[in-house]
């Protein structure tokens, strides 16, 4: 029977819908340059790292552009994204996760986030959900972004807890990756389909009671 220390959460797609505003704000960009730009497209952008993200939608276009323009680019996206997060609200978090993350703090599970979003901060601020983590990992505290390991593997250092005694909860398939890099088991959110590499699926945290998630999770 596993122990579980340290629940690991994703942040975006994971805790909240902010996926759907980072796709609004990359196909803003992208209708602006021409190039066209799908939800299969997006899938790819996932727990990429902004720069990372911006060079896979360049890549759907012939276009060369140079350093000064990405940097450009980047800061439109975000500039946009920052105008959807700064609206949002407690009711955004989504259906059964603070029950979740109540019962972690009942039974003594630690809590992290991890997330590679350098708006991580901001979101948990309007979510009002900053007491319930032990450790916030983001992308200001990561060099490198998922599939590397490093953002879940801080998230253990930082809760005390070896990698096998944590459990990642992701919505991207490179997040999951990054969570079998780390050691570590991966429950993924969403679409069983598109996260093949997972243990198991859930469709978001209101399918199963805090207990029973656990209990499935000690079994793997
Ligand atoms: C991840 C998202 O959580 O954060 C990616 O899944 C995003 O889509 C990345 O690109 C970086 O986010 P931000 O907020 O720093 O641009
Ligand atoms: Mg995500």
């Amino acid at each position: 029977m596993r122990t579980i220390k340290t629940c690991i959460f994703d942040l975006d797609g994971v805790i909240c819908d902010t996926a759907k505003y980072h796709f609004y704000a990359w196909k803003t960009l992208a209708d602006r340059l021409g190039i066209i730009f799908t939800h299969k497209d997006n899938e790819r952008l996932k727990g990429v790292s902004r720069m990372e993200s911006l060079e896979i939608l360049l890549s759907l276009s012939d276009k060369i552009y140079t350093t000064g323009e990405k940097l450009v680019f980047a800061e439109e996206k975000n500039k946009n994204y920052v105008d959807y997060i700064t609206k949002m609200g407690k009711d955004e978090v989504l259906p059964g996760v603070t029950e979740f993350l109540e019962y972690c703090r009942e039974q003594g599970i630690k809590t992290a986030l991890g997330s590679v979003s350098r708006n991580a901060e901001t979101i948990l601020k309007r979510l009002k959900l900053e007491p319930y983590f032990d450790a916030v990992i983001d992308g200001t505290k990561v060099v490198n972004a998922k599939p590397d390991p490093e953002v879940f593997l801080k998230g253990a250092a930082e809760t005390g807890a070896k990698p096998e005694e944590c459990v990642v909860f992701e919505d991207a398939f490179t997040g999951i990756q990054a969570a079998k890099a780390a050691g570590m088991p991966a429950v993924g959110i969403g679409d069983a389909k598109v996260l093949s590499n997972a243990d198991f699926v859930i469709r978001g945290f209101e399918e199963l009671r805090g207990e029973q998630l656990i209990a499935r999770i000690r079994q793997f």
